[in-house]
């Protein structure tokens, strides 16, 4: 039991963030940490109520807590109400940046049964730069000349502590490092990832690495998943490595998240992967092992290790117990049902 209770954000979101998050704070219960939570009404439905996305306020407010729960947020998939980016931009990138939340850590186990069964790989992903960072704009808009530019921003700094948390992070698993990149195209962004990596590397003489180029990490994911430990790569690459590997390792409704400040200037961002997916919202049958997986990321970041430690152990013997499924459905068991039977093996 802890001493102290933490406080912590909780953004249930849309669709099945709401389900997935209650499950996820049952089973913090369930060990035995006693959070104070407060609740934060955003996503899309809070959107097309008053307007606000992320008013500054609740920014500030946000600041305060030693942690953010998020479930998902999003419209159904094909409602234009709210416009491409309101809330990717103005809500889940704004609190990564603004929150300095430059290591998006997403660990992998295959479940059973999935062509990932035995691996087990954490991704690394760089969060604040990249095509992410929102550089670029359009000239001549709307005309026959029209130019639009996105550029990728890829700083010493933002690489390098992305890439020395990743290397820490080898050293307590199984010292393999695997820098995922396109050198061969991208050559200044992918020039200045490898010279830091190696720079690093050096200072890691336990931890051996590579480097594979994003593509052919792709195969690698798919034929030789148990190949990987840490993998280390910048923001888009992440992104879309993860949706594989999620894929891969049984279905993204498996797959966890933590976007974390390890400078811990501020609260640290838990959520799942998976989106609000509106489609199975309020039936109940949401797998809800990613939010839980996520918590169990964030009890671990406030020091709650005994529990996070016991909410991993439980997670993996529930995953062995059901079969690999797709996003976040397809569990035999209902929504309430999973997080009963976690509770219990705890
Ligand atoms: C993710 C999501 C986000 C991303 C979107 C919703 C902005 O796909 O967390 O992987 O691209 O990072
Ligand atoms: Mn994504």
């Amino acid at each position: 039991m802890s001493s102290s209770r933490h406080r912590v954000a909780v953004i249930g979101g849309d669709g099945i963030g709401p389900e997935v998050c209650a499950e996820a704070l049952k089973i913090v219960a369930a060990a035995g940490v006693d959070l104070d939570t407060t609740d934060f009404d955003l996503g899309a439905a809070r959107y097309l109520r008053d307007g606000a996305v992320l008013p500054d306020a609740t920014l500030e407010e946000l600041r305060g807590f030693e942690a953010i729960l998020l479930g998902a947020v999003g419209p159904p998939v094909g409602d234009t109400a709210v416009p491409p980016g309101t809330l990717e931009r103005g809500l889940l990138l704004r609190l990564r940046f603004e929150l300095d939340l430059y290591v998006n850590l997403r660990p992998f186990t295959g479940v059973p049964g999935s062509i990932g069964e035995g691996a087990d790989f954490v991704v690394v992903r760089e969060n604040t730069e990249g095509t992410y960072a929102g550089e670029g704009g359009f000239l001549r808009k709307g005309t026959a000349h029209e130019v639009a530019t996105q550029g990728s921003v890829n700083t010493r700094m933002g690489v390098e502590r992305c890439v020395r948390y990743a290397f820490e992070l080898a050293e307590r698993r199984r010292r393999r490092l695997t820098l995922v990149h396109k050198t061969n195209v991208l050559t200044f962004a992918g020039d200045l990832w490898q010279r830091t990596v190696k720079e690093v590397a050096a200072e890691h003489p336990e931890v051996e690495w590579d480097y594979n180029h994003v593509d052919a990490a792709c195969i690698y994911l798919v034929e030789q998943p148990a190949r990987y430990d840490v993998i280390v790569t910048d923001n888009l690459f992440g992104d879309i490595l993860t949706d594989l590997a999620g894929a891969v390792a049984g279905g993204i409704g498996f797959a966890a998240s933590a976007n974390l400040n390890p400078a811990r200037t501020g609260p640290s961002l838990f959520e799942p992967v998976h989106g609000a997916a509106h489609d199975i919202a309020g039936k109940g049958v949401a797998n809800p092992l990613a939010a839980i997986h996520s918590a169990a990321l964030m009890l671990d970041h406030l020091g709650e290790t005994d529990a996070a430690a016991r909410i991993l152990k439980a997670l993996a013997a529930q995953a062995d117990a059901m079969s690999a499924g797709s996003p976040s459905s397809s569990t035999q068991l209902s929504t309430t049902a999973v997080g009963d039977a976690i509770a219990e093996r705890l």
